[in-house]
């Protein structure tokens, strides 16, 4: 494979760094440069060194821009993935903690192509069909213009449905279309469950513009890739967003130990998760 000399691997590592927080070193150079090649085909340049002549000259344009932080990022996700986490958040959090409440405000904060959102849509819905009768809105976020693309469109491919979503909810909740031609089958989420999310873009390193604040907020696997500082100045910004007695939900292998006081760690079976403490002030 084509060498990537130190000058470009640093570029491009520091670019990406300063734009969405990711950190790629040397134990990835070798991801990096696979990935950056593609982007070289892509821009029809014939290798990196021709790409990296064209950026020296030119600077980095908006559309090689939104290219390199989409390639950039690990869009891994599934449908109910770590499933304690959604028996912790239909059995605990919806039916025991949020009982009083009407009207449920879900935070998606790293929503990938929408599995996770989904995924809390169906929750709610075979609970209100069972007579639970709350109101809720889910705003799903994420950098990546093309995977919110499909998150919008929400249809997906038969590995992607056959990766955590059981068959009784594809056959109550997707419709099988098909796309471009393709004789394999996709599936396409219904508008019930489509009406109540709200998929924006959105950088969590930047100002955030959406508006209102949260009950629970889902940051899954997306901080694992950040530096401590990021990590601690996009948790204590949670911690603003989240309504009294609200909870973060971080990933498996993500924990707040040494990032924030801001969180009492909670622990319902296998789910970790952090509630807001009571004397912390929000943005309301
Ligand atoms: C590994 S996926 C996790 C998806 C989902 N939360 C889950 O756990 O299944 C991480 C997502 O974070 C997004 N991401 C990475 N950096 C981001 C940033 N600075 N702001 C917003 N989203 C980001 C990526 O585009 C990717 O879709």
């Amino acid at each position: 494979m084509h060498e990537l000399n130190d000058e470009v691997f640093l570029f491009f590592s520091r670019f990406i760094e300063s734009e969405i927080g990711i950190q790629y070193n040397e134990t990835n150079r070798y991801l990096l440069l696979s990935r950056i090649q593609n982007i070289a085909k892509f821009l029809n340049f014939s290798d990196i060194d021709s790409l990296w002549k064209d950026i020296k000259t030119h600077g980095v344009n908006e559309s090689a821009k939104s290219l390199i932080l989409d390639i950039a990022t690990n869009n891994e996700t599934s449908f109910f993935r770590d499933p304690h986490v959604f028996d912790f958040f239909k059995n605990e959090f919806i039916l025991n903690i949020m009982k009083n409440k009407d009207k449920i405000r879900i935070w998606s904060a790293a929503a990938s192509t929408g599995q996770e959102a989904y995924s809390l849509a169906m929750i709610m819905s075979e609970l209100n069909e069972k007579g639970l009768n709350k109101s809720y809105e889910i705003i799903a976020t994420d950098i990546s213009e093309r995977v919110l693309k499909q998150a919008e469109n929400g249809t997906y491919s038969q590995l992607e449905i056959q990766r955590g979503l059981p068959m009784n909810l594809m056959v109550k909740y997707f419709d099988q279309v098909s796309i471009d031609n393709s004789s394999l089958p996709f599936y396409k989420v219904k508008k019930e469950l489509s009406s109540h999310i709200k998929f924006m873009q959105l950088n969590l390193l930047n100002p955030w513009h959406h508006q209102g604040n949260f009950d629970i907020i889902f940051c899954r696997n997306v901080l694992i890739y950040q530096s401590v500082e990021n990590k601690k100045q996009i948790i204590s910004r949670f911690a603003k967003m989240l309504l009294p007695g609200g909870y973060l939900i971080l990933g498996g292998a993500e924990s707040l130990l040494q990032l924030s006081n801001d969180y009492d760690l909670e622990v319902f079976g296998n789910a970790s998760v952090h509630k807001l403490k009571a004397d912390i002030v929000q943005n309301i």
